[in-house]
Formats: C-alpha cells, sequence, structure tokens
C-alpha cells in the first residue's frame, strides 16, 4: 500500500476542479461545482463536485459514479489505481514511492505484452507456413500483401497446440497463457489448448505500439463464432480500445471514420484512408468516444447497411454527442457494408460517401420516414409525429429554427403549426422532467445497487449501517467506542459489512479516513457507492445517540433473526425521519 503521506500530498497537488476542468466544462454553483457528468450522457448537469470539503470528491446523482480525484482518472481513463496515482504524480511533477508489490504488478504487465508479441510473431509466421488456408482467405478478400504485413495479421492453424507448444518452449508459463487468454485449459485431461484454431488472426495494438489483444476470423465456412475475440485480461480493456487507433492517430485530418468491424477497417485503411477504426466486439463506449476525441472533432459512422447497423448507429450519435464529437452518417447503397462497397465500386466511389455524408440531424430526421408510407396521409402524420420529437431534442434555438423550416417545407405543412407541436412537445417534457426527478428520488435506494444488492430488501438495516459508517468517516477518533457498540458481524448487508471491517483495520492502523483509503483494494463502483454514503448524509447530524438508535436496528435484527420483509415498515421509517433532523 502506498504511503498516506504520499497520497495526501498526491491529492493536495491535484485539486479536483483542476484536474476535471480538463474532461468537463465546470460551474459553481454556490459551495458546489457542477458539470455535465463525463460518464453518463445527460443534457442538464447532475454530475456535483464537492470542492470545499477537505477530502475533495465527485458524485453524480443521474449514474452515481462518484469518489476522488484519483477515483475519476482511473474512471475517465480507463486506468488501474497504481496508473492512476502514476499519471496524477506525473501530472504534478511527483515521484510515486516504488514498492514490492508495484514492481511485481509491472513486472506482470510486461511479461504478459511480451507473450502477446511473441504470439503474434508465431502467428504471422504461421499464416507463412506450410497450410496456406490463411493466405488464400485474405487473399480471396482482395488484402494485399502489404496491408497483411502492415496490420500483422497472422494465421492459426488446425493443430489446437501449436501455439501453446510454441510459447512454453520459449518459457512462458501456462499460467500466463491462460491470463492472455490465449489458451484454455481442459476440463476433462487438464491440458492446455490453443484458444485460436481455423482462424486469420487480428492483432490489436495500443497507442504505443504493444499487442495487447487479439481477434480471430474463422477460414472456414460456417465455422462458429465467426470472430472470437480475447476477453479482458491484466493489459486489455475491452472497451477501452479502438481497432486501428495506432494508425488513425497518425492521420492529420480531424475527421475519423468509424467502422463496425476489422475486415471493413482494414479495407477502408486499404483504400486509402488511414483515419479508420472499429470498437473491438463490442458496442461502442463513452470510452472510446473520448479516446476519439483527443483526435477528431468529427466521427463519419460507416456502419453496416441493415437493420442492426441502423440502430447502432442511433446509439453511437448519442454517445459522440456526449463527448462534443460531430457525428456525420455515411449513406451506402447497394452495399451491406464497406468492405463490399469497395470491393465492389472502389476507392473513388467511397470518397463520394465520405463527402456527402449526412449531418446527424439529417439522418434522424430522414429515419423518421422508415417504415412509414410518406405518400399516404397518416403516413405523412405518423413521421411527422417522430419528426417533431426529433426537432423537440434540439437545443440551440437557431439550429431548430433552420431545421423546423426545412422539415415543413419537405412535408408541405405551415411552419407556424410544425413550430406550436414542438413547443407543446417541449412543455411537456420539461412536466415530465421534473416528474422523472422526484421519482428518481423515491427510487434511488432500491435501483441503485448492483454494489450492496442487500440494501434493496434490507433498507433500513442498510440506512442504519451507513449512518454509523458516516459517523465514523467524520469521526474516526471514536473507533473503539463504535466497535464496542456494533461488532461487524452485526452488519446485516454484505458490502457495508466490508466496508465497516476494512475501514476499522485501516483507522487501527492509524490512518486518517479519506476516501483514498479504498482506493487500492475497493473498485471505482464501490469507492462511489461510498462516496454516495457521505454526500447522500451531508446535512444530516450524526451523534453518539444516532449511533446507538442503529446499533439498536442492527442489533434487534441480529436478535429477532427477522427479515426486513416482515417488520413493519412504518415504524422504522418513522424513526428514521427523526433520526434525520437537519444539521444546524
Ligand atoms: N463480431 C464479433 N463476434 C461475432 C461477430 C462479429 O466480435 N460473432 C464483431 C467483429 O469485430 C466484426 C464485427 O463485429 O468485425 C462486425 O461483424 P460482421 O458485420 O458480422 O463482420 P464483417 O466484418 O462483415 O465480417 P466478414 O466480412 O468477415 O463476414
Ligand atoms: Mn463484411
Amino acid at each position: 500500500m502506498l504511503p498516506q503521506d504520499f497520497i495526501y500530498a498526491l491529492k493536495q497537488a491535484n485539486p479536483i476542479e483542476g484536474v476535471m476542468s480538463s474532461y468537463v466544462q465546470l460551474r459553481r454553483a454556490g459551495s458546489l461545482m457542477k458539470c455535465l457528468c463525463p460518464f453518463h450522457s445527460e443534457k442538464t448537469p447532475s454530475c456535483v463536485v464537492y470542492t470545499d470539503t477537505q477530502d475533495q470528491h465527485f458524485y453524480c446523482f443521474g449514474c452515481h459514479a462518484g469518489g476522488d480525484v484519483i477515483t475519476f482518472i482511473m474512471q475517465i481513463e480507463g486506468l488501474s489505481y497504481m496508473d492512476a496515482v502514476q499519471m496524477l504524480a506525473e501530472r504534478a511533477g511527483m515521484t510515486v514511492p516504488r514498492d514490492a508489490q508495484g514492481n511485481r504488478e509491472a513486472e506482470r504487465r510486461t511479461r504478459l505484452l511480451e507473450l502477446n508479441r511473441t504470439a503474434a510473431r508465431f502467428y504471422y509466421d504461421q499464416l507463412r507456413g506450410q497450410d496456406k488456408r490463411g493466405l488464400v482467405y485474405l487473399r480471396d478478400r482482395a488484402l494485399s500483401p502489404q496491408i497483411i504485413n502492415k496490420y500483422g495479421l497472422g494465421y492459426a492453424g488446425d493443430s489446437g497446440f501449436s501455439l501453446c507448444n510454441a510459447m512454453i518452449a520459449k518459457g512462458f508459463t501456462e499460467d500466463e497463457l491462460i491470463t492472455a487468454n490465449l489458451c484454455g485449459r481442459s476440463q476433462k485431461s487438464g491440458r492446455l489448448y490453443d484458444r485460436f484454431r481455423n482462424r486469420v488472426i487480428f492483432p490489436i495494438f495500443d497507442l504505443r505500439g504493444s499487442v495487447i489483444a487479439f481477434g480471430g476470423r474463422t477460414v472456414e465456412k460456417d465455422g462458429e463464432p465467426k470472430y472470437l475475440n480475447s476477453s479482458d485480461t491484466p493489459v486489455f480493456k475491452k472497451g477501452h480500445n479502438l481497432f486501428s487507433m495506432q494508425f488513425a492517430k497518425k492521420s492529420q485530418s480531424k475527421r475519423l471514420i468509424l467502422a463496425e468491424g476489422y475486415m471493413d477497417v482494414i479495407a477502408i485503411h486499404q483504400a486509402g484512408f488511414e483515419n479508420v477504426v472499429a470498437s473491438l466486439g463490442t458496442a461502442l463506449t463513452p470510452d472510446q468516444c473520448r479516446l476519439m476525441r483527443q483526435y477528431a472533432e468529427e466521427v463519419v459512422i460507416s456502419y453496416d447497411s441493415d437493420a442492426a447497423g441502423q440502430n447502432a448507429t442511433v446509439k453511437a450519435i448519442n454517445l459522440l454527442r456526449a463527448v462534443g464529437l460531430r457525428p456525420r452518417i455515411l449513406h451506402m447503397h447497394d452495399a451491406k457494408d464497406p468492405d463490399e462497397f469497395i470491393k465492389k465500386f472502389g476507392p473513388p466511389a467511397f470518397r463520394v460517401l465520405l463527402e456527402d455524408a449526412d449531418d446527424a440531424m439529417t439522418f434522424e430526421l430522414e429515419r423518421c420516414k422508415t417504415g412509414t408510407d410518406t405518400d399516404t396521409e397518416d403516413g405523412k402524420i405518423a413521421a411527422l409525429q417522430k419528426a417533431v420529437a426529433v426537432l423537440a431534442d434540439i437545443e440551440n434555438d437557431m439550429q431548430r429554427d433552420i431545421y423546423l423550416s426545412r422539415v415543413a417545407h419537405d412535408y408541405g405543412v405551415e411552419k407556424e403549426i410544425l413550430s406550436a407541436q414542438v413547443d407543446a412537445e417541449l412543455r411537456k417534457r420539461r412536466g415530465g422532467a421534473k416528474k422523472q426527478a422526484w421519482r428518481n428520488v423515491q427510487n434511488a435506494a432500491v435501483t441503485r445497487d448492483p454494489v450492496n444488492p442487500d440494501a434493496v430488501s434490507h433498507r433500513r438495516e442498510a440506512m442504519a449501517e451507513e449512518t454509523i459508517l458516516c459517523y465514523l468517516f467524520r469521526n474516526p477518533d471514536m473507533l473503539e467506542k463504535v466497535q464496542e457498540t456494533v461488532p461487524p458481524e452485526h452488519f446485516v448487508t454484505a458490502f457495508n459489512k466490508r466496508v465497516y471491517t476494512y475501514l476499522s483495520e485501516q483507522l487501527s492502523k492509524g490512518y486518517t479516513y479519506s476516501l483514498s483509503l479504498f482506493g487500492e483494494d475497493f473498485t471505482p463502483q464501490e469507492i462511489a457507492y461510498i462516496t454516495r454514503i457521505s454526500v447522500d448524509l451531508e446535512q444530516v447530524e450524526i451523534n453518539d445517540k444516532t449511533v446507538s438508535d442503529c446499533a439498536e436496528i442492527l442489533n434487534a435484527y441480529q436478535a429477532d433473526g427477522k427479515k426486513a420483509e416482515d417488520l413493519d415498515n412504518t415504524e422504522f421509517s418513522a424513526k428514521f425521519d427523526a433520526l434525520r433532523r437537519k444539521r444546524t
């Protein structure tokens, strides 16, 4: 564990306001600051930054992300705790004290990267070996030898053991092969086997050019699954990387092309557009969008022309907008994907598609017409109703007016009438938003708990526990007294029990309380839960009496062994309301 003094100094040197404002626009709201939450898409700010407390933190009331500046960096940069600390240290010109454990972790990562590189080399050689099926497949798909080399493509043959054998011979361990997700272990024989068989191999590189993972496409007709990808490993987080980003980042244009798959990317690249990337066997994530934002201003979405591709396009538009990227949409005809389009019509035709890509609003307005026959009156009305909703989404008044005119003209209706419809929609939404905000408050405790699922069925015990925890956050010196009143076994919900036990251990070692006490052993989601405990109770006075009342709730639960569902809710709720007097 890193010395607490160091963490304290690190946080002092990296005030949360300064760090967060390189990612979001913070606005002051009284003693707090607010911003649009970078972890989910929203139009009104629900991410609050508490800058005037001793342990600065943030909390999003929309998606319940939260934590201190280290948690923030972990989340937004997709880093481990240690890497986030490292990044903040660099930012402040500090040096992270090295301990043995940190070194071992770094060594392990280096070994895994080395293994991946060696495996990529092995597959690369296999592609040129006796079994020509890989090479034939790639040639059939019209890839040139140059592009095959550039992407470091490879081949895994039929053996099922050749990779493990080769890697073991080079001194890698079985454990490393499994951790890298290159091999599995047979249940029956206990032997290692290769995960990739009869597949062309697409190595996935990070921005520094290390091989971090692999994708493999079957070369067999109807082979299943068509694509097999590495799962997450210590050196690879799917949702944080983009295929071909190592090439795309070099292109000078502020525009990226976003495709669905490996083959589309390589075909587009081969056609002369190197600024192309794909999300990796998953739906696009906010992290991937932020990565693109670092290099580009505009993203041309070039997904498949089928229904799945078009639905994914709608989602991508929103995710890209949320990070401030301008989405445009490639409109493809007579081909199912860019790979096929380029093969059929050639690179110049694809360039025309790129130049003609629609802006997102045009795409969304056009989409209102799909599935309805706009030559009929009913179809027209149905499409117009959808268009009203799209227009109401436009925040900028001037922009909205421009598109309003266009739609009115397009459908041949009076602009004033259409405008009145949009205004009515906007009024309806404002009312709805208020109601939704209320519902969110009421449901919060029930719906927000993947971290502490027990809290849903043991709401009041969880509340009692959290009140006790919060008392300890504020009065760490009272640890012994609290421990006498509430032994850890009396905690009912598993997660709160873990927090209590962990906190007791740390405090009794003489550490002072701060969110970073939890940093190394709790996930960002768990830290967000702990942050929420303080945020919820911020205005509430908690004294000795409160703690003993809460202890009583937990002790009574243990004594009766009663399940929360059996108890009378109103009685306890009343008790809790009494507890939660406003702090004066
Ligand atoms: N994909 C995946 N697993 C699958 C199918 C698809 O991970 N079983 C991912 C791959 O990254 C693939 C992308 O989704 O590249 C697009 O899938 P699809 O449209 O089926 O792939 P194509 O690129 O059209 O594949 P091909 O042209 O090789 O048939
Ligand atoms: Mn394809």
